[in-house]
């Protein structure tokens, strides 16, 4: 079987596309080619904004994985344009090149009305794979951990030179974090399971930990005494509206902080693992073990 993986270049999607050579499978990846490509994969440049490369990359494939997505605003890639049009232009692409398997990656607290527009975006993105009359499977990931990640990875590397960690809001929110080879084999087994079509999966760890939490068990893996400190929403909010201006509008580049994010962190992070654990016999890894993984390597 052939698969095309979209944002296989990314940080799930290099562990998906490993999973998947692992097991034998062909792959070839759809990404713009803005970061390091992946040695000795087939990559089309397109993106599933402008339609550019779909039918391109969807040729001769027999099923999809659909990773592509954004975590803040940057110029023309907008949550509505990469999230929703996106999807719909990769599904008339997937559909010319008469490709029947779809496995696509949402994100937990995507629904209709949400205060979020990633999570508005993501709930509409679903909504077209359960209407294209394809066989899909949805996976809903909580935050996802390892080397390299962009959420508990950013602040081990942040507690390097910082001597404080930043408790957004209180930091009392609560999230249910999941390995990144866990999220893969999740990936990886659906295309060989016909149990997980026409289903929607939470993907996440059994334990459920606050923000102040995870900062604290950053700090005891990597050894270092850091304040953590309060920081009230409304000082949060100037602090995000002033990276979206310095990073996303002046330098083109991914703020670290934006204010649909803290949208998102105004509400728990959570999940049931039941249907994933029993569906993909899947025991998810310990946070605290693979947490001590992601962070002792040298990028934390
Ligand atoms: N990481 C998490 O904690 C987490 C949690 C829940 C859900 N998710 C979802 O998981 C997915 C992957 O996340 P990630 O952390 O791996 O993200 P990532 O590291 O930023 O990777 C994103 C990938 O998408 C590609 N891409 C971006 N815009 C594109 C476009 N317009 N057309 C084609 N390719 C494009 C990127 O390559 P180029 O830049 O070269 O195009 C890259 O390969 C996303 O949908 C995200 O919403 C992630």
């Amino acid at each position: 079987m052939r698969v095309l993986v979209t944002g296989g270049s990314g940080f799930v999607g290099r562990t998906v596309v490993a999973g998947l050579r692992a097991q034998g499978f062909g792959v070839r990846i759809l990404a713009r080619g803005t970061r390091e490509l992946v040695e000795g994969v087939e990559t089309v440049r397109g993106s599933v904004v402008d339609g550019q490369g779909l039918e391109a990359a969807c040729r001769g494939c027999d099923a999809v994985i659909h990773l592509v997505g954004i975590i803040a605003e940057v110029g023309a890639q907008t949550y509505r344009r990469v999230h929703s049009e996106g999807t719909q232009n990769l599904l008339a692409a997937a559909r010319v090149a008469g490709i029947r398997r779809w496995v696509q990656m949402s994100a937990l607290g995507a629904r209709a009305g949400a205060a979020a527009e990633y999570h508005r975006t993501k709930w509409e993105a679903e909504e077209m794979v359960r209407a294209s009359g394809l066989e899909w499977t949805i996976h809903r990931p909580s935050i996802v951990f390892g080397p390299g990640d962009g959420f508990v990875g950013f602040f081990a590397r942040m507690s390097r030179w910082s001597p404080v960690l930043p408790l957004i809001g209180g930091g009392g929110m609560q999230f249910q974090p999941i390995a990144v080879e866990d999220v893969a084999t999740c990936f990886v087994g659906a295309l060989g399971r016909t149990s997980t079509v026409g289903k929607t999966y939470d993907l996440c760890g059994r334990e459920r930990f606050t923000l102040r939490d995870i900062f604290r068990q950053v700090l005891e893996v990597t050894g270092r005494r850091r304040l953590l400190l309060p920081v009230p929403w409304v000082v949060a909010g100037v602090q995000a509206r002033m990276a979206e201006i310095l990073f996303a509008k002046m330098l083109g580049r991914t703020p670290p902080l934006n204010r649909d994010q803290l949208l998102m962190l105004r509400e728990d992070n959570v999940g049931d693992p039941g249907p994933m654990i029993r569906d993909y016999g899947l025991e998810p890894a310990d946070f605290r073990a693979g947490l001590r993984r992601a962070c002792l390597k040298p990028e934390s």
